[in-house]
C-alpha cells in the first residue's frame, strides 16, 4: 500500500541491554519491522535532559545499545535506525512547536513532578527537562507516525504528542479556500464513498464517534487516484476543517515484560538484578543458579509452589507446556529439586544468547559496519524530516523568500 501507517520508537541510550528491554520491547519491535515501516531511534538529546552533567559515557552507550537492537534481530534492511542528534531537524521542529505549546501541558505532565522527586540528587529544574515531553512530540510527528510502541509509563507523552499535534494543525492547518477544496476532494471519491465519507464525517463532529474516524481514514487510504494534497484534504476536513500538517499518532501498547529479575523484582540495571543480552554464558549460569526460590522449600524434599517462586516466572517466558507441567507437578510434590528445576531454564537463556551473540560479533569485530548502518539509517530518516520540516516551516510563515 502506498500509505503505509509509520511507526516510531526512541530508547535512551542506557548501554548495553539486559533480557527485560529484550522481552520488553526489542522482541515487539523485531516483530512490528515486518509488518511496517518502523524507524528506531537513539534519544541521545532525552539522555542530556536528565544527565548533562555525565556526557562521557554517551558515545559507548549508544553503540552498546545498537549493537544489543542489531543482537536482538533488529534489521537494517527492514528498520530504519538513526540517532537522534544527528536528525537536527528534530531541535528545529522541538523550537517550532515551543512556540504554541503552553506551559501548563509540560508541568502537568505526571513525570516531570514524579522524576524530579525521584531523581532528587540532580537539579531537574531545568528548561530542558520541562521540555522532555515535547521533544519527544518533535520525535513522534516529525515522522508523521500512526503508531509509537511504548510501555505504559509513555502514555502520557504520546497524548501530549496528540494535543500538540491537533493544536498545532488547528493554528496553522488554515488553507485559503480548504472548504471548497475538500468538497471537490470528497466528489473525487466517487458517489459511492462519497456519500459513506459524509456520513462518517458527520457521525464524527456530531456525536464524537472516533470509529467513524478511522473508518474514514482507511476509506481515504483505499481511494486510488487521489493526488497527496486532496487526501491530506480529505484527512483534515474528516475531522475539521483544518488541513491536518502533523497527524496524530496512537501508543501500541508494548505489554510490560513478565521477566523478573535474578531477585524476583522487576528486571533493572539500577537493583543490580539483571542479566544482559550479551553476559557470559559462565556468568549467566552462576546468576540463575542461585537465584532464590520459594521460601518455603527450606529442604530438598519440602514441597514448594511455582507461584511464589521466581523461576517459575522465567519458565513462563522460557519453557514449552511439557516442562512447565514438568515444574508444577514436580515442585508441588518435592519430586525434583530447585537446581534441576532450574537447569531448562539455564538452557533456553543461553540458547537465546547464543543467537544474540553470533549476531552481535560481526559488529564487535568491525565497528565500521554499524558506523555506516546509523549512518544511513540518518540519512533515511533526514529525508523524511526534511519534508515535514519544509511543510512546517511553510505554514509557520518561515517559507518566505
Ligand atoms: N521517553 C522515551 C523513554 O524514556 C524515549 C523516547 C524519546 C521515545 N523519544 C521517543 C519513545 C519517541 C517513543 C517515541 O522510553
Ligand atoms: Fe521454584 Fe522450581 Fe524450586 Fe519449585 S522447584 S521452588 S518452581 S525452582
Amino acid at each position: 500500500m502506498m500509505f503505509t501507517e509509520r511507526v516510531v520508537s526512541g530508547m535512551r541510550p542506557t548501554g548495553a541491554l539486559h533480557l527485560g528491554h529484550y522481552h520488553g520491547a526489542l522482541k515487539n519491535w523485531v516483530r512490528l519491522q515486518s509488518e511496517y515501516p518502523c524507524l528506531f531511534f537513539v534519544a541521545d538529546w532525552h539522555a542530556l535532559t536528565t544527565h548533562y552533567d555525565s556526557t562521557d559515557i554517551i558515545g559507548k552507550n549508544v553503540w552498546d545499545m545498537v549493537v544489543d537492537w542489531l543482537a536482538a534481530g533488529i534489521d537494517p534492511q527492514q528498520a530504519v535506525l538513526f540517532i537522534q542528534s544527528r536528525v537536527p531537524e528534530h531541535a528545529e521542529l522541538h523550537l517550532l512547536l515551543s512556540m504554541c505549546t503552553p506551559l501548563g501541558w509540560l508541568e502537568r505532565v505526571p513525570t516531570y513532578k514524579d522524576q524530579q522527586e525521584k531523581l532528587s540528587d540532580r537539579d531537574l529544574s531545568t528548561y530542558g527537562f520541562l521540555g522532555y515531553p515535547l521533544l519527544q512530540a518533535a520525535d513522534i510527528l516529525m515522522y508523521r507516525a500512526a503508531w509509537v510502541p511504548v510501555g505504559e509509563d509513555q502514555v502520557p507523552h504520546v497524548e501530549i504528542t496528540r494535543e500538540i499535534a491537533r493544536r498545532f494543525n488547528h493554528l496553522f492547518g488554515r488553507e485559503p479556500g480548504f472548504e471548497e477544496k475538500a468538497r471537490e476532494a470528497v466528489k473525487k471519491l466517487g458517489s459511492k464513498r462519497a456519500k459513506l465519507y459524509q456520513e462518517l464525517r458527520t457521525r464524527y463532529q456530531e456525536q464524537g464517534d472516533e470509529s467513524a474516524v478511522s473508518q474514514g481514514r482507511e476509506l481515504i487510504e483505499m481511494a486510488q487516484n487521489l493526488s497527496m494534497g486532496d487526501r491530506e484534504r480529505l484527512f483534515g476536513y474528516l475531522e475539521g476543517s483544518r488541513k491536518i500538517i502533523l497527524s496524530e499518532p496512537q501508543v501500541l501498547l508494548t505489554e510490560a515484560s513478565r521477566l523478573p529479575g535474578i531477585d524476583g523484582q522487576k528486571m533493572s540495571k539500577s537493583y543490580g538484578n539483571s542479566i544482559g543480552m550479551r553476559e557470559d554464558p559462565e556468568s549467566v549460569r552462576k546468576k540463575i543458579r542461585t537465584m532464590p526460590t520459594d521460601p518455603a522449600r527450606v529442604r530438598r524434599t519440602d514441597p514448594g509452589e511455582p507461584e511464589r517462586c521466581p523461576v517459575w516466572q522465567l519458565h513462563q517466558v522460557y519453557s514449552d507446556d511439557a516442562t512447565r507441567e514438568w515444574v508444577q507437578t514436580g515442585c508441588r510434590s518435592a519430586g525434583i529439586g530447585c537446581l534441576e528445576c532450574k537447569q531448562p531454564v539455564i538452557d533456553a537463556v543461553l540458547k537465546e544468547q547464543q543467537a544474540f551473540h553470533e549476531r552481535a560479533q560481526p559488529y564487535l569485530d568491525d565497528p565500521s559496519l554499524l558506523r555506516n548502518i546509523v549512518a544511513d539509517g540518518c540519512d533515511r530518516a533526514r529525508k523524511i524530516a526534511q519534508e515535514t520540516m519544509r511543510d512546517v516551516r511553510e505554514v509557520m510563515g518561515l517559507g518566505y523568500t
